[in-house]
């Protein structure tokens, strides 16, 4: 993450960029929305090509680029990668070559993980690309070495998710046999690392018991963006609040259970190509 480089004031009333593989991300928005009321926010969501948790590094570094090309020529003051594979694969080599703060959902996640667990045992959970990355594993190793880490690949709980099996027997199943290892293992928090597994937070609450706290990496983003936005944490005047989401396809069908289970409005929805 480029926290370093502060917002420019001078573009206080421009939007935050917020850009996922597809409708996912809103669950960052959604968190956003709550920490930064009065912040438009522009979010692109790349329907076309989701989803990216089984794709290269180098194909959704390409990807990410050309978003956050994007989202700067439309003025954002700032690019939120909401997609934890992005921020996984993509973020940290892109990070600098931006003129404005590129911020990732990695690093929030890891630093709220370890500020939880009483233990040192922490579950990760994620897409294929974000667990084979170890970007969480590193991120976590890097604030408290002692931590052990238990990671697993859920690749099934997105297609779930995107048909609103949201408290399902099938999902309850899945849950159950992608959280065994790290029940097994001892975890006493869980970090969420895909843009969808917020929707699923009381079903695997439920599954994980109390004993093990639940860290929502979009959660810890958007208070990681207010940092940005305001580093002394002096009270945000109140601007216009606005959702712009642009699609690079049509997907009315997951956008539409997004909206209504994260309880947002959509000020403008339009369809935008994006590459080639
Ligand atoms: N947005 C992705 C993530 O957070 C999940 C969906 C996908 O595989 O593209 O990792």
């Amino acid at each position: 993450m480029s926290a370093a480089i502060p917002v420019d004031s001078k573009n206080s009333g421009h939007p935050i960029g917020v850009f996922d593989s597809g409708i996912g991300g809103l669950t960052v928005v959604a968190a956003l929305r709550r920490t930064l009321p009065g912040e438009k926010i522009l979010y692109l969501g790349d329907t076309a090509r989701v989803p990216y948790g089984g794709k290269s590094p180098e194909t959704v570094t390409r990807y990410s680029k050309e978003i956050s090309d994007l989202l700067v020529a439309e003025g954002a003051k700032m690019i939120v990668a909401a997609c934890n594979t992005a921020s996984a694969l993509a973020v940290p080599s892109l990070s600098l070559s931006y003129p404005v703060p590129l911020v990732g959902v990695i690093e929030p996640g890891a630093a709220a993980a370890v500020l939880a667990t009483r233990n040192g045992r922490i579950g990760v959970i994620a897409t294929r690309a974000t667990i084979t990355s170890d970007a969480y594993g590193k991120a976590i190793k890097a604030l408290d070495p002692a931590v052990s880490v238990t990671a697993v690949a859920c690749p099934l709980l997105v297609p779930l998710i995107e048909e609103g099996l949201f408290d399902d027997d099938i999902t309850r199943t899945m849950l159950r046999r992608y959280l065994e290892p790290l029940l097994r293992a001892g975890i006493d928090t869980l970090v969420l690392g895909c843009t969808h597994y917020p929707l699923l937070k009381s079903l695997i609450g439920r599954v994980c018991g109390k004993r093990v706290t639940l860290v929502d990496s979009a959660e810890n983003c958007a208070l990681a963006v207010r940092a940005l936005i305001s580093p002394s944490g002096s009270v945000l005047p109140e601007g216009e609040s606005r959702l712009d989401v642009l699609l690079t396809d049509s997907s009315e069908g997951f956008l539409r259970i997004a909206e209504k289970s994260l309880d947002l409005t959509i000020d403008s929805l339009n369809i935008r190509k994006v590459g080639k």
